[in-house]
């Protein structure tokens, strides 16, 4: 492992900030992580995991450790009859995973295709996307424990699921995931109930559900690689039922808390898109999505997102909450 002063972020991140860390390194083997975490220690600097850099705000200067998680590998075990196991380490390209596990006729990830980031990334915010979370197809991981200084296994019970949460938000900074377990059942069935996949054509195939996700997203998220972005910038808010019928015009799906209204829909019907603060502005086709212009930084997003906040707050009585972790902020 090779610890590098003033350690570079910028093509690290999938918004696009300009951002570098007082040390840094890449972390390709186990063993790594326990010396990395040794390291922050030793200097009484907090330590961050970056995964592909696809859900978290970056200041300029990060006074801290980045473990650039790298480590690479994963196998298929398809002895059993009714599942199959996927076994991945926390540095896999979560999207090119779900591409070729799809490829090779495996069905059960397709939904989740195309979402940026890392398969160490996955289970922190618990990833979802067109009717299916991580959660659904989870098994286990692996992490180094912080607290005990020790690998440690954790189930899906462990994990504490629920939309874009888990044990991992929960207690910051304790565990680094090392390797995931996904668990996919046999025989295959899709998940159709997302409204813009309902009406493909059969038979289906895990690789043409694929495409209609794939192409769903294209045409409505914005390609981080050209217009700069973290994907969805908020929450989808839980509200009460009766907020929701005070309400009428707007959607929302029951769900086990309350009702679930769409973010998006909040911030495009407070006539929101296209704000800009510098070069951080709400994007024009998807409102949920903050995106960079050019050479947005932290204090404009941070703005942003702020006034974002208010004027849905004023408008319509729901406070947003941002889902991308901000390093450095606490
Ligand atoms: N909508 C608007 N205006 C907009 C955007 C959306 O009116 O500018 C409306 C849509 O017409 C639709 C509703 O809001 O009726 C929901 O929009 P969409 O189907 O695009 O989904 P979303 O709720 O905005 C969530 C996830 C996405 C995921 C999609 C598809 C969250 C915070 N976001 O978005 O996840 O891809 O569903 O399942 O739950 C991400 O986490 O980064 C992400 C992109």
């Amino acid at each position: 492992m090779r610890l590098t002063d003033y350690f570079d972020l910028s093509h690290r991140n999938s918004f696009g900030f300009s951002s570098r860390a007082r040390y840094g390194a890449e972390v390709t083997r186990v063993e790594e992580i326990s010396e990395i975490a040794c390291f922050a220690e030793r200097l009484n600097l907090p330590l961050y995991i970056l995964g592909g850099g696809s859900n978290c705000l970056l200041p300029e200067r990060l006074q801290g450790v980045v473990a650039v998680m790298a480590i690479k590998g994963w196998s298929v075990d398809d002895s059993a009859q009714d599942h199959i196991k996927v076994t991945a380490q926390a540095g896999e390209d979560w999207p090119s995973l779900v591409a070729q596990i799809t490829a090779c006729g495996i069905g059960g990830l397709e939904n989740l295709a195309g979402i940026p980031g890392t398969v160490g990334a996955a289970p922190i915010q618990n990833i979802g996307a067109y009717g299916v979370e991580l959660s659904d197809v989870f098994e286990r991981l692996e992490a180094y424990d912080r607290k005990e200084n020790r690998m440690v296994t954790l189930t899906k019970a462990d994990c504490r699921f629920a939309y874009r949460h888990s044990v991992f938000k929960e207690q910051p900074g304790r565990y680094i995931v090392s390797e995931v377990t996904l668990r996919l059942p046999r025989p295959w069935a899709p998940v159709l109930s997302y409204a813009g996949l309902r009406d493909l054509p059969t038979p289906q195939t895990p690789e043409t559900v694929m495409q209609a996700v794939l192409a769903q997203r294209a045409a409505k998220l914005p390609d981080w690689r050209v217009l700069g972005n973290v994907g969805s910038f908020f929450h989808n808010p839980v509200v009460s039922e009766e907020i929701w019928r005070a309400l009428p015009e707007m959607p929302g799906h029951p769900t086990d808390g309350g009702v679930k209204l769409s973010a998006g829909w909040l911030i495009d019907h407070a006539g929101l898109k296209g704000l800009r603060i510098g070069d951080a502005g709400v994007h024009e086709g998807h409102a949920l999505v903050i995106v960079n212009h050019g050479h947005a930084t932290l204090p404009q997003v941070q703005a942003l997102a702020d006034q974002v906040i208010r004027r849905v707050r004023a408008k319509f009585g729901v406070t947003l909450v941002p889902e991308p972790i901000t390093l450095g902020s606490s």
